[in-house]
């Protein structure tokens, strides 16, 4: 049977064919509807609409923190998903879903809903944290602390493993989407503009992420209600994200008094692997490092690492090691 292998985020759905090595697909977590009636478009078509929809349609994300926020959406894009990658009709695929530590029972059944009804012939779940770190190619199955954190869109999911398993974690309810939030607070209340979170998530790519040191952004005045446009200067938005990393180093801090002194000096010799999107933030690649005083290392490919390691867990022999350690 073909396995599709998932990894619901909040912004982004990632998925991978079993054994397809490098042939990995993502589709923006978006659909678009008429409020409580017909689906108009999912996925790349959806996101285009976000923020200019007509009144009484919505573009909405489906996912969020790790769970499904609506079955009726996600089931329309996880449908079109299954329906481009089918070679036949009659052909069901096995769904493969990573599930965070902090996962619950009703997550998991609402995951498991969403497979079926979606055309999966079978639903299995993988640890997502144990999948990351195979992804970032981390030694899972050693006796071994290893700190992984991962800001995504709509959290920061923070995990500490050992032997396969994760051993202590937290999750932050804040990550890129906290700072696109911010940031289109800030330049109304200083600036009187208005933009949607689109826009700032483009400027927080370029002077957050890219390291330009301004840029131009076109939205709405609010005096005069016109189009206008303004030069921002990185500086002026970089406060939440300087925030964002000091609510992280707490989290982490707060994370290893929770843990073995043998772990803890192992993270103290390995440092910390930082991926998720919101691991491209200069501003958390710096201030980590120097709040925790701890060596960091970033995941060149951070949209990646998570199918990658699906689909080592699914190979033969890595699933037997797992077992064997009964993670
Ligand atoms: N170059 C960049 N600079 C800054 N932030 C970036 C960059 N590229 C992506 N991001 C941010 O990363 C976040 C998305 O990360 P990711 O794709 O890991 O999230 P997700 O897996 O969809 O969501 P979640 O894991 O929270 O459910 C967004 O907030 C996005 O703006
Ligand atoms: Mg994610």
């Amino acid at each position: 049977m073909r396995r599709l292998l998932f990894d619901f985020g909040s912004e982004t759905i990632r998925m991978t064919a079993e054994g397809s090595k490098n042939r990995k697909t993502s589709e923006p977590a978006v659909v678009a509807h008429h409020d409580g009636g017909n689906i108009i478009a999912v996925g790349v078509e959806a996101q285009r609409m976000l923020g200019r929809t007509p009144h009484g349609l919505l573009a909405e994300r489906p996912f969020a923190g790790g769970g499904v926020r609506s079955q009726r959406l996600a089931q329309a894009l996880l449908k079109a998903l299954i329906g481009r990658t089918a070679r036949s009709r009659w052909q069901r695929p096995e769904i493969v879903v990573a599930l965070a530590s902090g996962a619950t029972a009703l997550d998991r059944r609402a995951f498991w809903l969403l497979a079926r009804e979606a055309g999966a012939a079978r639903v299995a779940f993988a640890q997502l944290a144990a999948c990351r770190a195979l992804g970032l190619e981390l030694p899972l199955f050693e006796p071994r602390g290893t700190l992984v954190v991962d800001v995504g869109a709509s959290r920061t999911q923070i995990d500490l493993l050992s032997l396969g398993r994760t051993v202590v974690s937290a999750t932050l309810p804040e990550a890129g989407d906290t700072l696109d939030e911010a940031i289109v607070r800030r330049l109304r209340e200083e600036y009187n503009m208005m933009v949607g979170p689109a826009t700032a998530q483009v400027l927080k790519h370029d002077l957050l992420g890219n390291g330009s040191a301004d840029a131009v952004l076109h939205g709405r005045d609010l005096v005069s209600g016109l189009p206008r446009a303004l030069r921002v200067q990185r500086a002026e938005i970089e406060a939440p994200a300087r925030q964002l990393a000091a609510h992280i180093a707490s989290a982490i801090q707060e994370l290893l008094r929770e843990a073995s002194p043998e772990l803890v000096s192992d993270v103290a010799e390995d440092g910390i692997y930082l991926t998720g999107g919101g691991s491209r933030l200069l501003t958390l690649r710096k201030h980590l490092p120097d709040a925790l005083g701890l060596p960091m290392h970033c995941d060149e490919t951070p949209d990646e690492s998570i199918v990658r390691g699906l689909d080592r867990l699914t190979d033969r022999r890595v699933r037997e090691q797992l077992l064997r350690r009964g993670a």
